[in-house]
């Protein structure tokens, strides 16, 4: 039912494409069928000796065809028939499917696109909760486990309907020695459903097992420099062989699982067989054309049986893999981040916190009653101790975190109604964690921009940057390439391409030396000169040019503000 379930629901995403991938399943099955039914005259003929007292015509249709091209009913002509309608067939049966390998690489990128897309749009909570360990096995290996199980679904629904087929034709030619071989093959199948439902537990518990593995593995990614460093090699391996352990074995059981399913199948399909031939011969008196074609018949439905159960198997036992990319898909869309809203106009005047109060989920709150005014032009410092809140602040204030109390407004217009990306356009935001991408110095630097940008600009922001690389120089995955200070100066420069009229740098130069890091910031104050900035900093010096001062205190909050000529704003 479950998999009929999330047929359905693959069904409604593409219905024109899915209808189409049946459509040729089912041709290829009556292709089949016909194909087959052209051993009939043959066997009529080979069994000759009975021919005469088969009143049947079932194979006049063959007769008439031959007759059609102008072909006598002679057993090499119905042979030729047999071998060119197989040929048709299997080419058919062929052409079904490639469309579905086409239809499935298809569904197997969207559903990765709407992956990242659900979860990127998602807000920052949401983000900033996910796992990423989680996330970068579901994008990779559970949606292709997805795939797979619409290919299983599709597999199955083929398999049964050529089994159908052939055996709506057996009782056809003679019902009760197929209704007697699909009693034995019914009864047998019975053994299976303990096997299948202990598959679809083992499947369920293999997606929990990679996600898990992922976590781990990006954690261990994560410390191995501090692993290095100490000589923990060995301890950073063992914390993960627990889960690569597991994993394997929950593959393995359920290969043996899948192995024991076709050794049953096969047992049931010998033991059906037998008694068919006996009962047909000796008890039913069936005429041998009719006997050996039904048995023919069966011999290829059971095996398609055979595929639909197996392939049912494998999709039930896949289908944590879908029940998990749709958790996180409902999860990231119910997490969506509201859209529209009024725009923020360029000229705003005055940002105003009032009473803004903000807690994450059941946690206490960590901005309490927090009120103030930033004019455009001001430079704020926000200071305190590590956990304090400042990060928290600055995300209230681009508008990706909403307070439970009070309000942040911009002219008077509260954030959590206007539109977000008018008002994220007009910022520079510099995050506590640098990154950089796998690729050269320009293209980090060109990241984001919708700006046409020269080699002349790009050397300019490096320079004040104070970042001396060529713009070709390979940064490697993650900046790899780059020291932590240079990583940082990189995101820096990145500062000087934009035009933003709010900068909004979260420690910004934690990495660097005194000296750079004051040159760093002249760059800024003379760059920037007359635009808002609003800096978190653990260097007393930096506040030094500040207007006001926000500082997070064991208490709450105090904000001081500055009357003297900033040193490093003045000119
Ligand atoms: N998603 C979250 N869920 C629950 N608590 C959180 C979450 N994110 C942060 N916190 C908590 O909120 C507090 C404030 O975090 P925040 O990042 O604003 O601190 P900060 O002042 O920027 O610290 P630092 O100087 O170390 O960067 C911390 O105690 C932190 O543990
Ligand atoms: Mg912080």
């Amino acid at each position: 039912m479950l998999l009929l379930r999330e047929s359905l629901a693959i069904f409604r995403r593409n219905p024109l494409i899915t209808t189409t991938v049946i459509f040729l399943i089912a041709a290829a099955s009556m292709g089949q069928v016909f194909s087959l039914g052209a051993l009939y005259p043959i066997l009529q003929v080979v069994a000759s000796d009975e021919a005469s007292n088969t009143p049947s015509s079932n194979g006049a249709v063959f007769v008439q065809l031959l007759s059609k091209i102008g072909a006598a009913p002679t057993l090499t002509n119905f042979l030729l028939l047999f071998v060119v309608l197989g040929i048709g067939y299997s080419i058919l049966n062929w052409f079904a499917d490639t469309f579905q390998g086409i239809h499935l690489r298809n569904f197997e990128s969207s559903i990765r696109q709407e992956l990242l897309e659900t979860a990127v749009y998602a807000d920052w909570l949401y983000l900033k909760g996910l796992k990423h360990g989680e996330f970068i096995n579901v994008i990779t290996q559970e949606a292709t486990q997805y795939r797979h199980v619409v290919k299983y679904a599709l597999i199955t629904f083929g398999s049964f309907l050529q089994f159908a087929v052939l055996l709506i034709y057996a009782l056809y030619l003679n019902w009760k020695l197929t209704v007697l071989g699909i009693f034995i093959f019914g009864a047998g199948s019975l053994v299976l459903i303990p096997i299948l439902s202990t598959t679809a537990q083992l499947g369920h518990y293999a997606t929990q097992l990679a996600n898990n593995m992922a976590n781990r593995l990006i954690a261990a990614l994560r410390s191995y420099k501090t692993a290095k460093a100490l000589s923990l090699e060995l301890y950073l391996v063992r914390s993960l062989q627990p889960s690569f352990r597991e994993v394997a074995s929950n593959y393995f059981h359920q290969g043996v699982l899948i192995s024991g399913q076709y050794a049953i199948m096969e047992i049931i399909a010998f033991v059906a067989i037998s008694t068919m031939l006996f009962a047909g011969l000796n008890v039913l008196g069936v005429p041998k054309a009719d006997l050996f074609i039904v048995l023919v018949l069966l011999f290829r439905a059971l095996p398609q049986a055979r595929n639909g159960i197996d392939n049912y198997h494998r999709g039930f036992g896949s289908i944590a893999s879908v029940q998990a990319v749709r958790r996180h898909l409902g999860a990231a869309q119910i997490a969506r981040e509201r859209q529209g809203g009024l725009p923020v106009p360029e000229g705003w005047r005055r940002i105003e916190f009032r009473n803004v109060s903000f807690a994450y989920p059941a946690d206490e709150p960590i901005i309490k009653d927090f009120s103030t005014r930033i004019h455009r032009g001001e430079f704020w410092a926000i200071v305190g101790p590590s956990g304090s809140g400042k990060t928290t602040l600055l995300d209230i204030l681009l508008g990706l975190l909403v307070p439970q109390e009070g309000q942040v407004s911009v002219d008077g217009a509260g954030l959590e109604g206007v539109d977000l990306p008018s008002w994220h356009s007009q910022f520079f935001y510099l995050g506590q964690e640098a990154f950089a991408f796998a690729g050269t110095l320009r293209e980090n630097l060109m990241w984001g921009s919708s700006r046409h940008l020269t080699d002349t600009d790009l050397v300019s922001a490096l320079r004040a940057a104070k970042l001396d690389h060529v713009l070709d120089k390979d940064v490697g995955e993650n900046g790899c390439n780059l020291s932590g200070g240079e990583k940082q100066r990189l995101a820096l420069a990145r500062l000087f391409l934009r035009q933003a009229n709010i900068l909004v740098l979260d420690e910004p130069t934690t990495g660097l030396d005194a000296v750079t890091e004051k040159e760093i910031f002249e760059s800024i104050a003379t760059f920037f000169k007359g635009r808002t900035l609003i800096m978190v900093t653990h260097r007393e010096e930096l506040t030094l040019g500040a207007d006001h001062i926000i500082r997070f205190t064991e208490e709450g909050f105090r904000i001081e503000a500055r009357t003297s000529a900033s040193p490093v704003r003045a000119e």
